[in-house]
């Protein structure tokens, strides 16, 4: 039989400033073996880029650091090439944390790892029917609770969660205002996402601009940005406002922790709230929110787009567009 080569990304140092492709190595070895009852082979079909890969290379946070010289930790969608697996067959395909190489030998009882739902495009089970989906729709539900009329405003609103956080929200009867670097992606806000307004951060004043999209306030903050711009909309929260921390890209590649944001104060005055989340306490009420998001989508309610790059050696230049702005939607990487 032909030998399986494995192409891998394994990490190779700890990041300290922006992520490059100088904090990996390649390898190519022999795929691996099924050896036990209950394994699978699964061979990589798309990979997704999250801005929390940048985490996970550098220290432990909600899991252990990938340890230097360990496959680069990512999550993915792959086809079931050999199972000894009840519950799996050769030609499934089935999404995991199958990390940046070809071939990811799974425990097939794994918790991450789940049969990809039938009759859904790959990208779309990646986006808005995945993960992020699931980020923006609990994120923006559950810690932002929006209500009919109340203005709510979104950072990197073009990007894949805040571009879904922002249409939940007009869905919800709000008015939306995404913030988000150069004119395409506003152009895309408005005409496709259909948000209220759009504030360029990278050639406006966003604080100006706030100020006058918002004259009564920010009802909700979704931060997914962290850094001046959190501090732009605290400046303008609303009397019992509510910022959903779901991210603070902006400081991601930062060496130094960042400055905490002078308007917190505001928090007090306006009797706000700031809370943080993560997505993966959500996921065992999954089954109902993709159901409705998809209802959503199904309906032309929620549009989506996706940023399709190709190759395996393109992974990390591939992670690297989310912290440069690159992607417009949900950052994927075609490998199989
Ligand atoms: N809490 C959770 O459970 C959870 C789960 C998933 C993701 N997240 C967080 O959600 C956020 C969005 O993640 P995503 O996967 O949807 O990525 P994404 O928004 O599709 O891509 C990242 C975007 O961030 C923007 N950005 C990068 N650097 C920036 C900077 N210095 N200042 C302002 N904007 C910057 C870029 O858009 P521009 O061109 O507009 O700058 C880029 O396109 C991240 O903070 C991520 O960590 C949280």
């Amino acid at each position: 039989m032909e030998t399986r080569i494995n192409r891998q990304w394994r990490l190779a140092a700890r990041p300290e400033g922006m992520v490059g492709e100088e904090h990996f190595r390649w390898v190519e070895e022999p795929a691996p073996e099924l050896t036990a009852d209950g394994q699978l082979l699964v061979r990589t079909l798309y990979l997704s880029c999250d801005p929390t890969q940048r985490g996970w290379m550098a220290r432990d946070t909600y899991l252990p650091a990938v340890a230097i010289g360990e496959v680069m930790r990512s999550f993915g969608v792959g086809r079931v090439v050999e199972s000894r697996h009840p519950r799996y067959a050769a030609g499934q395909l089935v999404q995991a944390q199958l990390g940046w190489q070809d071939y990811a030998l799974l425990d097939g009882d794994s918790p991450g790892l789940s049969a990809v739902p039938e009759g859904i495009e790959i990208p779309i089970a990646m986006s808005v029917l995945g993960i992020t989906g699931l980020t923006a729709y609990f994120g923006l539900l559950e810690i932002g609770r929006p209500r009919a009329g109340e203005t709510v405003v979104v950072s990197a609103a073009a990007g894949a969660t805040g571009s879904v956080a922002g249409q939940i929200a007009r869905l919800q009867g709000c008015r939306t205002v995404g913030i988000a670097g150069g004119p395409e992606k506003c152009r895309w806000l408005l005409d496709e996402a259909r948000f209220d307004a759009a504030i360029d951060y990278r050639h406006e004043d966003v604080a100006a601009r706030l100020a006058e999209l918002c004259p009564r306030g920010i009802d909700v903050y979704f931060d997914n940005v962290g850094g001046e711009i959190l501090d732009a909309a605290l400046a303008r929260l609303a009397f019992g406002g509510r910022v959903v921390v779901c991210g603070a890209i902006a400081d991601y590649n930062r060496s130094e922790l960042a400055p905490g944001p002078r308007h917190y104060l505001n928090l007090l005055l306006q009797r706000g709230r700031m809370e943080g989340f993560l997505v993966l306490d959500y996921l065992d009420r999954a089954g109902a929110a993709v159901a409705e998001l998809r209802w959503w989508l199904e309906g032309g309610e929620i549009k989506v787009r996706v940023d399709i790059q190709e190759g395996l050696e393109n992974a990390p230049r591939t992670l690297r567009r989310l912290f440069t702005g690159a992607n417009l939607g949900k950052q994927l990487l075609k490998v199989g």
